[in-house]
């Protein structure tokens, strides 16, 4: 293993007690967001980033659940691991959980709640995974700030301060839920004590970094969608705009299937194979037309 090594974690866990009843019974990340499991977004956002290695980590309920949906990843080039969050005790608590799992690598880390698209997306991503020291964290303007980590920046366009849901935010950026860090980040979490709410934030480790003058923002500019997944209005917004565009478009979005096609981790008999694993339906047509496409 190198130092300069990406390895991905994806936090699915919590209570999705804002959901309730719809989450009840099911997890949150694996309800459906139009055409695929919500998980599926930040894991191919994961993939863009060039990322083959993710630990998936969830409640001990749910666990078994994301098994049986993404198996060991093999089946899209990837190594998928999986380990459990006793209590939702804080986004930070992942970078600690998953120590064994990153072995010294440096550890991007998504919530599977986030969904992210745009032009630049992919070029952006690579650029946050290139930085060696440091943290890369993304910001996106909203209209309610104040339920966000929000980060203000000096004149010179530098990030000054950032704060866990204030009261009265010192600007409109949210933080979203992507943090590339370097290998001190799990250091950094382990110092961390459980805030008001009981739970060790990952504004707190955004601060660490921003303290010692190592925090980069990327702004995800307007022609990005940072979308949001807590409430069914937004759940449904969010379909609509996922069908919208893929109806536009004839591409889909996020479909693990097609970037590991793409980035050359399985070949085209693989991609045949997992077609054929979805008989009867839109997406596999579409796995099936991708390749037709690439013959002609
Ligand atoms: O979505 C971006 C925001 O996510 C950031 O702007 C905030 O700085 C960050 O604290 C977080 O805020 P939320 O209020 O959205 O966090 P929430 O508690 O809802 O958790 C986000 C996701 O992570 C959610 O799907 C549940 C999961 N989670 C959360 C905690 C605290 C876990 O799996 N385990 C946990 O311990």
């Amino acid at each position: 293993m190198t130092g300069t090594e990406r390895r991905g974690i994806l936090l699915a866990g919590g209570t999705g007690t804002r959901l309730h009843p719809i989450t009840q019974a099911v997890s949150k990340q694996l309800l459906p967001v139009f055409d695929k499991p919500m998980i599926y977004y930040p894991l191919t956002t994961l993939m863009l980033a060039g990322v083959r290695d993710v630990l998936v980590i969830s409640t001990p309920h749910d666990l078994p659940l994301f098994r049986r949906l993404l198996a060991d990843g093999r089946q899209w080039g990837l190594r998928i691991e999986y380990a459990e969050q006793a209590e939702p005790k804080g986004i930070a608590q992942a970078l600690l959980i998953a120590e064994w799992f990153l072995q010294g690598a440096r550890p991007v880390l998504i919530l599977g709640d986030n969904l992210f698209y745009g032009g630049n997306l992919t070029g952006a991503l690579a650029a946050a995974s290139a930085r060696n020291d440091g943290a890369t964290i993304f910001a996106h303007r909203v209209r309610n700030a104040a339920e966000y980590g929000v980060v203000a920046f000096d004149s010179h366009g530098n990030p000054a301060s950032i704060e866990e849901k204030p009261a009265v935010p010192k600007s409109q950026y949210a933080v979203t839920g992507l943090y590339f860090y370097d290998s001190r980040a799990v250091e950094i979490a382990r110092t961390l004590k459980p805030s008001a709410r009981g739970e060790v934030e990952i504004t707190d480790v955004n601060r660490a970094y921003l303290d010692r003058g190592s925090l980069g923002v990327q702004l995800l500019g307007r022609g990005a969608a940072w979308l949001d997944t807590g409430t069914p209005e937004s759940l449904l917004q969010a379909a609509q705009f996922v069908q919208t565009i893929e109806e536009r478009q004839g591409l889909k979005i996020a479909c693990p299937e097609e970037i590991a096609w793409r980035n050359g981790w399985i070949d085209d008999a693989q991609l045949t194979r997992l077609a054929e694993l979805l008989p009867k339906t839109a997406y596999g047509r579409y796995l099936l037309d991708l390749l037709g496409e690439a013959r002609s």
